[in-house]
């Protein structure tokens, strides 16, 4: 039975190993300490299965700057599940959680670069849908966005920009 829980301080050292055993390189786990330390802002959950943690999961704020100012979301990423426990719904159990607790807590949006085969199950589409771009020259269909609230979006467009430290990222 997997549980998905918000991180606290004695499961950091846990989160920093499953980053860098999932990424082999400790340049993840190092982002996630950083925006830990720099940012009030983070949603940063675990999941634990049998009282080991197997999963972990960051939001970090993002804005898009828009003609019309700025519009304040999340980012989804890392997110990591230690690779002897992948393909077993983990992933997937923290993307859900992850969302419903944004989607709760008025977030309008969150956005996401990764497989555009996997995301899409999650509610997410391609940002170029929404006329959002990516600070980053990526291929467009993995920059992708769940947006949850529409109206705020309309004829919006913009660049999406994630925390600074991203761009420390070897
Ligand atoms: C991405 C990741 C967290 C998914 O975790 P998981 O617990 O296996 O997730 P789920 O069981 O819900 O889904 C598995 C699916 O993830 C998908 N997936 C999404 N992104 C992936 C990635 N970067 N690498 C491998 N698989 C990925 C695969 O399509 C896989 O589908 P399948 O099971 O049908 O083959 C895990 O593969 C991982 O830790 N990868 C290394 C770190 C990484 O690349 N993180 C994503 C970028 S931040």
């Amino acid at each position: 039975m997997i549980t998905i829980r918000l991180e606290t301080e004695s499961d950091i050292e846990f989160i920093r190993e499953i980053n860098e055993l999932a990424f082999g390189q400790p340049d993840e786990a190092e982002l996630v300490d950083k925006l830990r330390q720099s940012c009030n802002n983070i949603l940063s959950l675990i999941a634990e299965l049998e009282n080991k943690i197997v999963g972990h999961i960051l939001f970090s704020p993002v804005a898009i700057d828009s003609t019309n100012g700025a519009i304040k979301g999340m980012g989804l990423g890392p997110m990591a599940t230690l690779p002897e426990y992948q393909h077993q719904g983990i992933g997937a159990g923290l993307i859900n959680t992850g969302l419903g607790t944004l989607t709760k807590n008025g977030c309008p949006f969150v956005v996401v670069l990764g497989h555009p085969t996997y995301y899409p199950r999650f509610g997410f589409e391609p940002a170029s849908n929404f006329g959002i771009g990516c600070e980053w020259e990526i291929p467009d269909e993995v920059f992708m966005i769940h947006v949850f609230d529409k109206k705020l979006l309309t004829n919006i467009k913009g660049t999406a920009l994630y925390r600074e430290e991203f761009n420390e990222l070897a």
